[in-house]
């Protein structure tokens, strides 16, 4: 088999919050195991622009930068193996974006999920639709179109909630293309079916706005009594106990090998307290954390070496969006005025090409003449039986034969032979 172009991905991370448990099952352990295939290319990236769009606390935003920055390190992520770096520092990413907004039609972007939830939720209180709405709200998948399309990408792995606004990118960048000639691929969705869905301590989707995560990196201590704290039915100690439905048994199946997770199910089955179930999934969790854990507190205490790990990532991916951005200022116009000069040289120069004038006489014969570009005459034609005969001995002429130019020309008066030798030369340069 030939080996084909890299297929690259691409992954971004929104830079509010705390890294939690369902982040690591459903989001970063996978990116980081794939970022390791064969034939791949991948890109990882901390969405600080779009913290901004749900998050005007300055001193969050840096903090939720840090930290997942240092996840993604301590987790095994190869810096020098994958594209990893910052969008604020890809200054290509904002330019792009305003170009795709001016091709992506407003009525795309009212039908956002994100967006239309937040105008239901007004119709419904009866307030204003876009109340508590900000155009950056609104532009958000423009935004996001940006950064998968800056790099290329071709498969983007989000979960469900994301899937729309992968189309909607497509969708922008068909537009562009269609507009402007094919410079952007389109991205598609790849949901991988096989990543679980966390549950939280309260047995809901793990998810910060239910308030019932548990950080990935928490102090082992912290991250036991959590642990401690997930939601288990009334049976006691002895009692056999279901797993279906019980949040500790999902969650312990997500870090645990298929025999620890059937031992686990036997436990159950045979009455296993939950005290006991609770220490044996915080072990098994904490030794897969662990030594993660350690390489995450140790990042942390050195924030000018991840400042620096983003810097270089940024370097490294700006030498492919500073190109592609170029070429796409050039496609849509925005370029040089100087080459632009150069065009508008040329056409000129073409402007002040003589001319052969073809026309009928009442002698029923077809002849030209040719005039320079000021309109004076300098030479006149024999006459010709036919308009095709005077055309061909005109296409003769453009293409510098001069072989027969006695026999068809005569030079106009004040003309010299050079002056219609150099008229005519204009031509095979032109
Ligand atoms: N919108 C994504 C989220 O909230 C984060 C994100 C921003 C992203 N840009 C992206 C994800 C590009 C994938 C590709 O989860």
């Amino acid at each position: 088999m030939s080996t084909n172009a890299p297929v690259r991905f691409l992954t971004g991370i929104t830079t509010t919050g705390t890294p939690h448990l369902g982040n690591y099952v459903g989001a970063l352990r996978p990116a980081v195991q794939a970022s390791r295939r064969p034939g791949t290319e991948n890109f990882y990236f901390l969405a600080d622009y779009h913290a901004l769009i749900k998050c005007d606390e300055p001193a969050r935003v840096q903090r939720s930068t840090l930290e997942i920055a240092a996840c993604w390190l301590a987790i095994g992520l190869d810096p020098e193996q994958v594209f990893f770096y910052r969008q604020s520092d890809i200054r290509e990413i904002p330019e792009l974006t305003w170009l795709l907004t001016c091709v992506t039609g407003k009525g795309l972007l009212n039908r956002a999920h994100a967006y239309k939830a937040q105008v239901d939720k007004n119709t419904a209180a009866g307030v204003d639709v876009d109340s508590d709405v900000t155009a950056g709200l609104f532009m958000y998948p423009v935004l996001m179109a940006a950064d998968i399309l800056m790099f290329k990408a071709h498969k983007i792995p989000v979960g469900r909630d994301q899937v729309q606004h992968i189309e909607m990118a497509r969708d922008i960048a068909a537009s562009f293309n269609h507009l402007y000639g094919e410079h952007l691929v389109l991205p598609e969705a790849a949901i991988d079916e096989s990543v679980a869905l966390l549950p939280g301590t309260d047995g809901r989707k793990m998810s910060k706005s239910y308030d019932n995560v548990i950080p990935l990196f928490a102090p082992r201590e912290q991250m036991r009594r959590q642990i401690a704290a997930i939601v288990t039915d009334s049976s006691a100690p002895g009692e056999p106990k279901r797993v279906e439905g019980s949040a500790l048994f999902q969650i312990y199946e997500a870090f645990a090998s298929r025999e620890e997770t059937e031992q686990l199910r036997q436990a159950y089955a045979d009455g296993i307290s939950w005290a006991d179930a609770k220490q044996t999934l915080f072990e098994r969790i904490d030794r897969e954390i662990a030594p993660m854990r350690e390489r995450y507190d140790a990042l942390m205490a050195n924030p000018a070496e991840i400042e620096r790990i983003l810097l270089r990532g940024a370097d490294k991916a700006r030498a492919l969006a500073a190109p592609l951005m170029a070429q796409l200022k050039d496609a849509v116009g925005l370029r040089n005025l100087a080459t632009q000069a150069q065009a508008a040289k040329k056409k000129s120069a073409k402007a002040a090409l003589p001319s052969f004038k073809q026309y009928r006489e009442n002698d029923g014969l077809h002849y030209f003449k040719l005039v320079d570009a000021g309109g004076r005459l300098l030479a006149q034609s024999t006459g010709f039986a036919s308009p095709q005969e005077a055309g061909h001995a005109v296409a003769q002429l453009k293409q510098g034969d001069i072989a027969q130019l006695g026999d068809v020309l005569r030079l106009a008066e004040h003309t010299s032979r050079e002056d219609l030798e150099a008229a005519l030369a204009a031509f095979a340069n032109a």
